[in-house]
């Protein structure tokens, strides 16, 4: 096989939260990259953000600015180099906004990817790192979740995930060669240590972490805690939060070992630690020395109340743990929304 430095990636939504912390670890192990990106919930400063960090030009960090649903925007990705593999991350991922228009759903998340495998196909590519979500679970059988457990989506939003995992399934067992990671990432939060790169939210975040940062910078007066009363040691709902540069090196791991999969395989990357909402909130006051007032709110509509990974096969199949604790993601979420108070617009 030929070294990193020889080989070419194309990461579809890289100038995402998660895809523009992916790039970096891949220009830094030695991979040139071309993003594609179509900008719908993203800035183009993030690339720029990301050849500053690590020091790469337009060559060994292009940009494509272009749709996944458009076969002759991926033929100009694809053209940049001699693509080795891809990695996915383009599509929508808000589970309310899945609710409300399930078309955009499918048709960025679904008819996307089929955009995306035709184009590889076209190209003679057939190594593939998909961003799957533990939201394939559903209601968990148990904790922690291992990837046999059985799969059951509650939103149209997770049912564009559960599709694309059996399309790529079908697709990789049609044919020899394809060799498919689908990661089941769990809840990606933190930001690059620089501070230069981070999640950025359009509008009211959805998520906890962002909103908490959003609290403690001041742009938000409160957070809303939805439940206190859960069969929980604190009675608030528990998830795996991972820091999103231990996910963007599980990106470089499953590339690394791609070659040990055969056919398309689901992989959970997650810490195997829980932590309650008020763990983060506590966490989150540490690392801001912000008083971050909350309020006790309903339950919210199809909130699981606990999940978190087992992540054994991660470590066996692909070399990858998590090593960054809660309060460094706090930390480093904080650097970065404390010196980019209203996100890449800052
Ligand atoms: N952030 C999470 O909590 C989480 C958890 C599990 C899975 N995921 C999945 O990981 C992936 C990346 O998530 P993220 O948090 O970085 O989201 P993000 O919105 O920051 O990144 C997605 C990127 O894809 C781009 N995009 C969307 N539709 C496109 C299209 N049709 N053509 C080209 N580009 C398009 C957006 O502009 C954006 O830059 C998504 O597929 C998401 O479903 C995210």
């Amino acid at each position: 096989m030929s070294e990193p430095e020889d080989r070419t990636v194309v990461v579809t939504g890289g100038a995402g939260y998660i895809g523009s912390h992916t790039c970096v670890v891949l220009l830094e192990a030695g991979w040139r990259v071309v993003v594609i990106d179509n900008l719908d919930n993203s800035s183009e400063v993030a690339i720029d953000r990301v050849r500053e960090l690590t020091g790469a030009d337009a060559d060994r960090c292009a940009f494509v600015e272009g749709d996944i649903r458009e076969p002759a925007d991926l033929d100009r990705a694809f053209a940049v180099g001699d693509a080795a593999a891809v990695v996915h991350f383009a599509g929508r991922k808000a589970v309310g906004e899945s609710v409300d228009h399930p078309l955009w759903y499918y048709d960025h998340n679904v008819g996307g990817t089929v955009c995306l495998l035709e184009a590889m196909q076209r190209h003679g590519v057939r190594d593939l790192v998909f961003s799957s979500s533990c939201t394939v679970y559903g209601e968990p059988e148990g904790v922690p979740i291992t990837e046999g457990m059985r799969v059951g989506a509650q939103s149209p939003y997770g049912r564009t995930k559960l599709i694309i995992e059996e399309m790529l399934a079908d697709v990789a067992a049609s044919e020899p060669g394809w060799r498919v990671a689908l990661l089941r990432y769990f809840n990606p939060v933190g930001a690059h240590p620089s501070g230069r790169i981070g999640e950025d939210p359009v509008g009211i975040p959805n998520n906890l972490m962002p909103y908490i940062m959003q609290v403690a910078v001041g742009r938000r007066d409160h957070l809303t805690v939805n439940g206190d009363d859960y069969p929980t040691p604190d009675g608030t709902c528990i998830r795996d939060y991972l820091h999103v540069v231990d996910l963007a090196e599980g990106h470089l791991a499953a590339l690394d070992h791609i070659d040990r999969l055969d056919g398309a395989i689901a992989v959970n990357l997650g810490t195997g630690v829980g932590s309650s909402v008020l763990d983060v909130v506590h966490a989150a006051r540490a690392a801001t020395g912000q008083p971050i007032p909350y309020e006790v709110g309903p339950r919210r509509a199809g909130d699981v109340v606990a999940a978190w990974a087992d992540p054994t096969a991660a470590a066996e199949l692909l070399g990858w743990r998590a090593t960054r604790t809660l309060d460094e993601m706090c930390a480093d979420h904080w650097r970065w929304q404390a010196t980019n108070p209203a996100g890449y617009a800052s």
